[in-house]
């Protein structure tokens, strides 16, 4: 098995004498293995064990200068492609689910953008106070993986849930996490966010697509090892892990970059929301109300812009190209209609009048359709989990065609 880079961080529950046997389960599986630990995790396991077991200096102060000299907090962030936190605390999902970074291990937590598995471990009565529960929805929602915790006897004598799931389903869970290398070799392109049409050198039109869906594929696309562009309409939001990012503003912009991106790409995912119309004529400088006739309106020209999905599929070869259908009524005849129209291989329908789903949420209720008619609705989900189930898909896809069987559902 392929060696990934894992940071196992431990937080400070009578659990973390468990830790050990985590990391010996993922170095064992041939992973290469970094730990870092609370001040509190260091009460309850050794260092030194993990140093041992590691073969690696174990980071568990914030600002120590020598710990920092050695690696510091964001170079460690930025190497794990995957953050296992255990035992991971009430104190650990709060300050997680909230964006505090008050020590090590949350400091880390925030700065990367690696996948974070976290195996709670807590009080039967902590695990289900409100506050817990409210932050383990919040993560849920952010795409935070979890492990147990499992019910039991627990440290503090009562019964319930809240015990640390056991070492060997944590690194189990970890293996999951990271996933195969199933799109190794392959070449994604993809699209996210809103175009910004110039209205003058001030003045635009654009949508609410944050961008978000875009960035979770792409993201999942590279976890998975494929080489992925991301041709990225404006928005503030940062680059996924080992992903090329190409910016643009206007739909002809996105229409260049992605034709000419597609050239070499196997799989193509179009999650823009590409603006239909642009003005007619950007004015240079600033449209200014002295030079329009006092209280009058103005009227602006809009011209269409291209479809490039259409464009794409017109020539789509062996590419699969995915497609998204953003409607607030009739969903699935609509998008049906919109994947005949635009001759893509699938459609991935969403309702954007639902307050939990579409534009500037984490989470989505998507429904796959596909050119035979078939419908697949999936639940409300995080943003992750849809790309996931959605590379799912396309990869399953590209085996039925290898496999000489044909277009349609898979
Ligand atoms: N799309 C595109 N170029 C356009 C418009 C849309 O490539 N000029 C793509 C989007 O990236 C998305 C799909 O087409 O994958 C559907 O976009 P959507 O905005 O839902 O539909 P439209 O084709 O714009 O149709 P309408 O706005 O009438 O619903």
């Amino acid at each position: 098995m392929e060696a990934r880079r894992i940071l196992v961080a431990g937080s400070g529950g009578i659990a973390a004498y468990k830790l050990p046997e985590v990391v010996r389960a993922l170095v064992q599986a041939g992973h290469d293995v970094r730990c870092a630990l609370t001040p509190e995790a260091t009460r309850f396991v050794s260092p030194l064990v993990l140093q041992a077991l590691t073969q690696s200096p174990v980071r568990h102060a914030l600002f120590d200068p020598s710990e920092e000299s050695q690696i510091d907090h964001i170079s460690l962030a930025d190497w794990a492609e995957l953050v296992v936190v255990a035992p991971a605390t009430a104190n650990v999902l709060a300050k997680l689910a909230h964006g505090l970074a008050d020590d090590l291990v949350t400091a880390v937590l925030l700065a990367t953008r690696a996948r974070i598995l976290v195996a709670p471990a807590m009080n039967v009565n902590m695990w289900e106070h409100p506050a817990t529960r409210e932050n383990v929805e919040r993560l849920r929602g952010r795409g935070v993986a979890f492990a147990g915790p499992e019910a039991g006897e627990l440290a503090c004598g009562w019964v319930g849930q809240g015990r640390m799931a056991e070492p060997l389903d944590i690194a189990a869970a970890a293996e999951l996490e990271l996933g195969a290398e199933s799109l190794a070799g392959a070449r994604v392109v993809v699209t996210a966010a809103g175009t910004r049409e110039a209205i003058d050198d001030v003045r635009s039109l654009t949508n609410r697509s944050s961008g978000r869906m875009g960035f979770e594929i792409a993201g999942e696309a590279a976890r998975r090892g494929a080489e992925v562009v991301l041709v990225a309409g404006p928005t503030p939001l940062s680059t996924p892990a080992g992903v090329e990012r190409l910016d643009v503003e206007s739909a002809l912009e996105m229409r260049d970059a992605v034709l000419r991106e597609a050239e070499t790409a196997q799989i193509i995912v179009k999650a823009a929301a590409v603006a239909d119309f642009r003005p007619a004529a950007a004015v240079h400088g600033k449209i200014k109300k002295e030079n329009l006739a006092p209280d009058t309106g103005m009227t602006l020209e809009l011209v269409r812009n291209p479809d490039i999905l259409a464009e794409l599929c017109a020539s789509k070869g062996d590419r699969v190209v995915v497609g998204f259908a953003a409607e607030s009524e009739e969903l699935i005849p609509a998008a049906q209609r919109k994947l005949a129209r635009k001759g893509c291989d699938l459609i991935v329908a969403n309702d954007v009048s639902r307050a939990d789903a579409g534009f500037d949420v984490d989470t989505n209720a998507v429904s796959f359709v596909w050119p035979g008619g078939e419908v697949e609705e999936l639940p409300l989900l995080s943003k992750r989990d849809v790309a996931s189930r959605l590379l799912d898909r396309i990869e399953a896809l590209r085996a039925k065609r290898r496999a000489g069987s044909g277009e349609g559902r898979v």
